[in-house]
């Protein structure tokens, strides 16, 4: 089992994301609702890059490039052009750090 420590909770606001500093292939973390979810962080279409640059709505994270959308609860596409999935990390906070399990 290989964790990662993601984040700080404090680093992010309801309804943003990131993308993990020096991790391959890349991760993004969300926060909804004082959740945090972990997905693959790259758009299934053309691989641009959902944590740094995707439009979080509710569970769902737009891509700015053509509008695919991903829940990011599980990862599923939603919207087209993606129809591939990404893939999602169980998460787990612990005090005031995010981890994600990448295993
Ligand atoms: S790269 Fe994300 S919708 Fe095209």
């Amino acid at each position: 089992m290989a964790e990662i420590l993601a984040c700080r909770t404090g680093d992010l606001a309801d309804g943003q994301s990131l993308t993990v500093d020096g991790v391959e292939p890349p991760v993004a973390v969300f926060r909804v609702e004082g959740e945090f979810f972990a997905t693959s962080d790259l758009c299934t279409h053309e691989d641009w890059s959902l944590g740094s640059d995707g439009d979080l709505d509710g569970y769902q994270v737009e891509c700015c490039l053509h509008q695919a959308r991903f829940d990011v609860r599980t990862g599923a596409a939603t919207q087209f052009p993606a129809t591939e999935d990404l893939r999602s990390y169980p998460v787990a906070v612990r005090g005031e750090e995010v981890w994600v399990e990448l295993s």
